[in-house]
């Protein structure tokens, strides 16, 4: 059996110490926010591996396309010998890449979510007997410290997950993926893409109600987390299309006047009948655009492939 290592890099009560800060600051001033990653707990990320089933949810089927039809391309380009890959969740279409990367040594899943990490990790080493996996529970948007494995490095962010950062963030967050990178290290980046908006609102709003089960589910993380009485029944799931900001905004609107409490934070919040949290952001993107902000944290995209339908991209950028 080969080995599976799980490494918690960040202290338990940080989690908590993170949610507290984002709630109170998040809740605290108008328009409400909160950050997506707290969607993930468990029952989150089962009802995000339920989302890439779903008929209207085009970009998983779209990367694992790219990624059949280029990762034997991605491989030569990038040798790696260790394969990381931030916010990987059930590993599921790494599948490919694992499979095509002959000189591999150590996959590095990176995820806040502990049961999406074990669940895949095990699976994995139950599939790859030779494989070394090194899980890390870690924030892909703190300061990362990766585990000395032989280099080349793959650096893999797939899913579009990049969209659901803010600009500002995009630019910190590819300024520290370029520093973990040697010369010879790849960055593999998946982006959804800028189409008709009503087949990107369809895939933030499906006619099962999946993604606004998901979307609520952040009430419920912080209702149980926090001691919150959140009732998920008082709020509707919104998903729009920002034309300005070409990106996929969710946000739950609240059925009625109400105050919820937040014991935890010794806090009161009132909602307004009708006032719309924001939950998250899900930008698409333009070749041009990708390219520009690969540019300004250093790194050069050499690879631009898209899937036939040219719904979603998968580039690859080395360090310059
Ligand atoms: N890469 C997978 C999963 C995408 S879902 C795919 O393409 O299907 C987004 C994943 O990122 C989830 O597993 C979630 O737990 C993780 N995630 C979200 N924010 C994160 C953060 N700040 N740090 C680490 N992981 C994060
Ligand atoms: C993880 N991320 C890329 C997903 C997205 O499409 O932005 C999260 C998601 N939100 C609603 N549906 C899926």
């Amino acid at each position: 059996m080969s080995p599976f290592l799980l490494t918690r890099t960040l202290p338990e009560d940080a989690t908590e110490a993170a949610l507290r800060a984002d709630v109170l600051h998040g809740l605290g001033h108008t328009p409400k926010t909160l950050p997506p990653k707290w969607f993930y707990d468990a029952h989150g990320s089962e009802l995000f591996e339920r989302i890439t089933e779903l008929p209207e949810y085009y970009p998983t089927r779209a990367e694992r396309e790219i990624l059949l039809a280029r990762a034997g391309e991605i491989a030569a380009a990038s040798g790696a010998r260790t394969l990381v890959e931030l916010g990987s969740g059930s590993s599921e279409k790494t599948r490919h890449l694992l499979d095509a990367l002959p000189d591999l040594h150590t996959y590095v899943p990176v995820d806040v979510s502990e049961s999406a990490l074990t669940q895949a990790g095990h699976t994995l080493i139950a599939e790859r007997p030779e494989l070394n996996v090194h899980a890390l529970i870690a924030d892909f948007t703190g300061g990362l410290t990766l585990p000395g494995t032989p280099g080349p490095r793959l650096v893999a962010f797939l899913g579009g997950t990049i969209g659901n950062l803010l600009p500002a963030e995009r630019a910190s967050f590819l300024s520290s993926v370029r520093s973990l990178l040697s010369p010879g290290d790849t960055l593999l980046l998946g982006t959804d893409l800028v189409k008709e908006p009503s087949v990107l609102v369809a895939a933030y709003d499906d006619a099962a109600g999946v993604t606004g089960e998901f979307n609520k589910n952040v009430l419920s993380v912080v209702d149980r987390e926090l001691g919150a009485d959140f009732d998920l029944d008082a709020f509707e799931h919104v998903a729009l299309w920002d034309a300005g900001h070409e990106w996929i905004e969710m946000r739950l609107r609240s059925r009625a006047a109400q105050t919820v409490k937040i014991p935890a934070l010794d806090l009161a919040v009132d909602f307004a009948e009708g006032e719309e949290m924001r939950t998250e952001i899900s930008a698409k993107f333009r070749a041009e655009g990708v390219r520009a902000e690969l540019a300004e944290a250093s790194l050069d995209l050499t690879h631009w492939w898209t899937d036939t339908e040219g719904r979603f991209a998968l580039s690859l950028s080395s360090a310059v």
